[in-house]
């Protein structure tokens, strides 16, 4: 065989690969959802939030509420009873041709990653609190899909880039090898969803885990931290060094219900492409429970009932665990809304950042007319098709729950004939490679986006400096 660099560099990874420790991780079930509400004390407290959230965790959680309120609940919607943290994200609403906004079913609640990535992981530092996503974002910068890990430029690595990466949206059919993680970082479009998506769509959502090791909270709620340099892996930019366990959300949304029927899925926040998804936290673990998991939770199942210092609770009592909605809500409807979105939250499809266009909640706003899609015009294929290559001969049982994938086994590989990319992916104990081998991105058009200036907008410039290279990229 003629001796060639690139083979040497592939056989130099898969050392690193082999000789890293082997690293556990849990997978917090939250089957409860404590409310959908116009609630988010992180961005606005003490007020109605902007839009419309689904809540998970501790029943004390409210419009203003500090880590100490949460640890004082007396139940929560998630399995370990010694988490009192919570996690909320947008809810997915569908909007038929009258306007009218239904919620769609959240399938299993949410699970809440936790991924101790990287050296000396620390627990989050009591009251931490930060966001991960952008509202207002309606597009992806970068070509793609992603390239393999292994060959990220600059260019991939700036926090703006890792953040638009951080989203993601699996295509759910159980009866097929699984889509990997964060493989698309928008909608699949409608046709797709309907005639590939029997499971649902799985939003994903990782946070940033590189924390500067003092505030617990920054202006934005996200300058205090910052993604190493391959998302949840990789390292951390200067000033950000301090290592913290990395959290990923993942809900299951029941989009199959709507098959067929006019209308499009749109975020709570107005968004109908996914651009903008987003996340929020609040930690509130008793003692030192959550660093004594990261450093003894170490079992590579994920599950938590494989983890001994964890009390857990059936699934009826996360249930039962629910809130009243606030007075200052004025019952607002989340199920079923006539008037639309939640909070009249008009519709931006950008692809522009969305800024708020001004308005108090209590004006009358006039709400844009969804567009619909005309079922006479073929809508066009943006997604990726995938071809799964299982690594085993045997098909793997169906899964009896919402089946996450444990991005725990997901890996990079380099690959020595470009432009494939490959990502792996678990079902049940069996791994999958799958190999995207083309990319067809068709946009339909979109409206002109409001020009208005923002009441409030978020100002996300606070993060910057030097990233360094990727030392010991394939640390997991
Ligand atoms: C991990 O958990 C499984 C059960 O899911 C158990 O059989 C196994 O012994 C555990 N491994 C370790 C190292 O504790
Ligand atoms: C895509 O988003 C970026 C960042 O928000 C924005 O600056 C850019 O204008 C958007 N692209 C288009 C084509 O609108
Ligand atoms: C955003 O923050 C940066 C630094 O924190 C500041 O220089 C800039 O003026 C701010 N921009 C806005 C629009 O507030």
């Amino acid at each position: 065989m003629r001796f060639n660099p690139s083979h040497l560099a592939a056989i130099a990874v898969s050392l690193i690969t082999l000789m890293a420790p082997v690293m556990g991780f849990w997978r917090l079930p939250c089957r409860g959802v404590l409310t959908v509400a116009r609630i988010d004390p992180i961005v606005d407290p003490g007020i109605p939030s902007m839009h419309a959230h689904s809540i998970h965790g501790p029943n004390n959680f409210a419009m203003e509420v500090t880590s100490d309120d949460l640890l004082a609940s007396e139940c929560t919607s998630c399995e370990v009873v010694q988490d009192k943290s919570a996690y909320w994200t947008p809810s997915l609403y569908f909007i038929n041709p009258s306007g009218e906004a239904e919620l769609v079913k959240q399938v299993g609640g949410m699970l809440v990653y936790y991924l101790p990535r990287g050296d000396n992981v620390q627990a989050f530092p009591r009251g931490f609190r930060m966001l991960a996503g952008d509202t207002y974002q309606r597009n992806f910068t970068l070509p793609t899909p992603d390239p393999p890990k292994a060959v990220w430029a600059e260019k991939d690595k700036t926090q703006f880039s890792l953040g638009q990466k951080a989203i993601g949206f699996n295509c759910l059919n159980y009866d097929n090898p699984p889509e990997p993680s964060l493989m698309r970082h928008n909608f699949p479009d409608r046709a797709f969803i309907d005639s590939k998506c029997k499971d649902g769509i799985r939003m994903e959502l990782v946070f940033p885990s590189c924390w500067n090791g003092k505030d617990i909270d920054s202006p934005d709620h996200m300058s205090h931290v910052a993604y190493p340099d391959l998302v949840d892996v990789g390292s951390c930019p200067n000033g950000f060094e301090k290592r913290l366990v990395t959290l990923m959300y993942e809900t299951i949304w029941d989009t199959m219900a709507f098959k067929g029927q006019a209308g499009e899925f749109v975020l709570s926040n107005g968004d109908p492409t996914g651009y903008g998804y987003h996340g929020d936290f609040i930690e509130a673990w008793e003692n030192d429970v959550l660093q004594r998991a990261i450093d003894t939770c170490t079992n590579l199942s994920g599950r938590v009932e494989d983890c001994p210092l964890f009390q857990l609770q059936s699934e009826d009592d996360q249930r039962k665990c629910t809130i009243e909605n606030p007075k200052a809500l004025g019952g607002e409807r989340y199920d079923f809304n006539p008037e639309g979105l939640p909070g009249k939250v008009p519709i931006i499809r950008g692809p522009g950042y969305a800024l708020r266009p001004i308005s108090s909640p209590s004006a009358p706003e006039t709400m844009p007319k969804p567009v619909v899609p005309d079922p006479k015009v073929k809508l066009p294929q943006d997604d990726q098709p995938v071809v799964p290559r299982p690594e085993t001969t045997t098909a793997p049982p169906p899964p009896t729950t919402p089946a996450p994938k444990t991005p725990g086994m997901v890996s990079e590989k380099p690959k020595l004939e470009q432009p494939y990319t490959t990502s792996y992916s678990t079902k049940g104990s069996t791994i999958y490679e799958i190999v995207i081998i083309r990319t067809t991105v068709t946009k339909t058009v979109d409206l002109p986006s409001p020009t208005a200036q923002a009441k409030r907008h978020e100002n996300r410039s606070g993060v910057k400096g030097r990233f360094r290279r990727h030392g010991h990229a394939l640390n997991h």
